[in-house]
């Protein structure tokens, strides 16, 4: 049997494993994912514990996507983000299709996001993930971030690879009737964090929204956007597209993504 996991802190959350399980089960792969629970203090013996026991593949959430650099090679955009969300353990080799996932989820909505301006609201590991793949596509990326230099540094290092900048995170009134597209990439709207809106309301006209929280489904923002007449972009896409893309990348297979997506529901359920 072949092993996947996933490795954050906390972990109770992910529905990762509802999701990859039941591709393998669909595919007739004899194969398990699990969830661990990894205390940043045990990253490294995390790491090569599971090469160590053979295991396959390793999706990486909170807080690791960054610290996990120190033990796995970054490939591809993962290099330009900085952070990676899928291990090929073997090869500790590191990948990112958080920055694919949302970009499919984009594109799955009809959403072209060439020459639009679009506010990415969050400079952690997701918002670095958007803000480089926004860029990479021809968006002129705006970053606000609550701490400042967070948020300037995202927007520098963008900036190597298309058009970015940075706005302060209390002046977003400004960027009223300027902006196609919001993203947010802030827990603002997730169970068990503030129940607040990352923007202020009066952003939220002739705009996309596109909400990478998946859990409610129907987050604060996502409600309002819909109430304004705004199209919504809901995060349990990116949850599934940079779900299946780590498939791929771990069985060369083509991941079953209706059958990842059901599963992925009603484990939120
Ligand atoms: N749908 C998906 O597949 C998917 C994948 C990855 C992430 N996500 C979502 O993205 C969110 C962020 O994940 P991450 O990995 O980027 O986390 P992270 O690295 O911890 O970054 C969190 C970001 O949110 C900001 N933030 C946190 N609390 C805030 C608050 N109360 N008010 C304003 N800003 C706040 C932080 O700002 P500071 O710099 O000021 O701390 C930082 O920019 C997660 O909550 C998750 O829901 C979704």
């Amino acid at each position: 049997m072949r092993c996947f996991g996933i490795i954050g802190y906390p972990i109770g959350h992910s529905v990762s494993p509802a999701m990859h399980n039941a591709a393998f089960r669909h595919l007739g792969i004899d194969a398990i994912y699990l969830k661990f629970e990894v205390k940043p203090e045990n990253l490294r013996d995390a790491v090569f514990g599971a090469k160590a026991l053979g295991f396959v593949g390793l999706n990486v959430t909170i807080p690791h996507k960054e610290e996990i650099l120190k033990f796995v090679k970054p490939v591809g955009i993962a290099k330009l983000i900085g952070a990676v969300n899928t291990v090929v353990v073997q090869k500790l080799e590191g990948y990112n299709t958080d920055a694919y996932g949302a970009m499919k989820a984009l594109e799955s909505a009809g959403v072209d996001v060439e020459g639009k301006i679009a506010l990415v609201v969050g400079a952690g590991g997701a918002g670095r993930a958007i803000a480089f793949a926004l860029a990479e596509r021809g968006a002129k990326v705006i970053v606000t971030n609550r701490t400042e230099s967070r948020g300037l540094k995202l927007a520098e290092d963008v900036r190597k690879v298309g058009e970015c900048f940075f706005h302060p995170y209390d002046r977003l009134e400004e960027l009223k009737g300027r902006i196609d597209l919001i993203v947010n990439a802030t827990p603002l709207g997730m169970k068990g964090f503030e129940q607040k809106l990352p923007v202020p309301e009066s952003l939220l006209e002739d705009v996309v929204v596109f909400d990478t929280v998946y859990n409610p489904l129907e987050t604060p923002l996502i409600k309002k956007a819909k109430e304004r007449g705004c199209k919504v972009i809901y995060g349990i896409d990116m949850l599934v597209y940079q779900g299946a893309e780590a498939f791929r990348i771990w069985t060369g297979m083509d991941p079953p993504v209706n059958v990842m997506r059901e599963a992925a529901l009603s484990a939120l359920k």
